[in-house]
């Protein structure tokens, strides 16, 4: 069979959405743990020349992250996508047979209905860590409309503390999912570009 009429045929692994969406959050998340770091402990190596472009970067991150965001729940729920990527109890069952799989200890690849129970629970991070993120970062940026959140947080300076706590998990969810990404093999880092495996 003709190779162009055969892709049209196959389902994508990742739809053009999805795809477009990741690209969109993927980066604004790398850019706002790599400037709030800096934001928080400026130094040379983050490459920022001063505090006034690492707030810039940021700036445009937070709000593109924002945007990505929101549209991605609302896709989850238009297409009911948000059954592949939140855990369920097949995920806690194939949980002991990925683990000794990722610890060498049994050889045999175990197949998965399309994300890893770790993929899996890494996604679940992101989906209770952004929206902790996204609100202390409002109430940072919005001072004086968001009061009630800064005194639920008991002032600015805890404000400040419990946006940085939240961005260090996201960077080690980050981290997680990177390490699934690149030990997963070429086909699967190759789906998010092209949709297919
Ligand atoms: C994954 C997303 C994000 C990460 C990893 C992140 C990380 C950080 C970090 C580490 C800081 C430095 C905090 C400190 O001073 O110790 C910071 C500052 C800040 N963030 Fe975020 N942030 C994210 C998203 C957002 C969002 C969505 C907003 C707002 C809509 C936001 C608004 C702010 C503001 C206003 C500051 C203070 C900047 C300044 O002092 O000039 N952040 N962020
Ligand atoms: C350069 C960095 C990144 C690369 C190369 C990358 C790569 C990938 C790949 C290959 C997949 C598909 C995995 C599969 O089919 O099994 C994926 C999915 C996903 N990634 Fe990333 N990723 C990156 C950064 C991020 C970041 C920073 C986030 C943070 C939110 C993220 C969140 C996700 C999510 C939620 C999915 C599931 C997408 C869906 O089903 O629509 N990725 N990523």
């Amino acid at each position: 069979m003709d190779l162009t009429l055969k892709l049209k045929r196959k389902k994508p692994r990742h739809s053009l959405v999805a795809r477009v969406l990741h690209w969109l959050y993927a980066p604004s998340v790398l850019t706002c743990i790599w400037s709030g770091f800096y934001i928080n402990r400026p130094a040379k190596i983050y490459g920022f020349r001063n505090m006034n472009s690492a707030q810039k970067a940021h700036f445009i991150a937070q709000f593109t992250l924002i945007f990505a965001f929101l549209a991605r729940v609302y896709y989850a729920f238009q297409k009911k996508n948000y059954k592949e990527i939140l855990p369920n109890r097949q995920t806690i069952q194939n949980l002991p047979r990925f683990v000794r799989y990722e610890l060498f200890l049994n050889s045999k690849k175990p197949q998965f209905p399309k994300y890893n129970p770790g993929q899996k629970l890494l996604f679940t991070g992101f989906v209770l860590l952004l929206p902790l993120q996204i609100l202390t970062g409002l109430a940072l940026y919005f001072q004086d409309s968001w009061q009630k959140t800064t005194k639920i947080a008991k002032g600015l300076n805890y404000l400040r503390q419990l946006h940085f706590l939240v961005a260090l998990g996201n960077a080690i969810l980050v981290a997680g999912h990177l390490y699934f990404v690149f030990t997963q093999g070429f086909k699967t880092l190759k789906s998010i570009f092209t949709g297919y495996k």
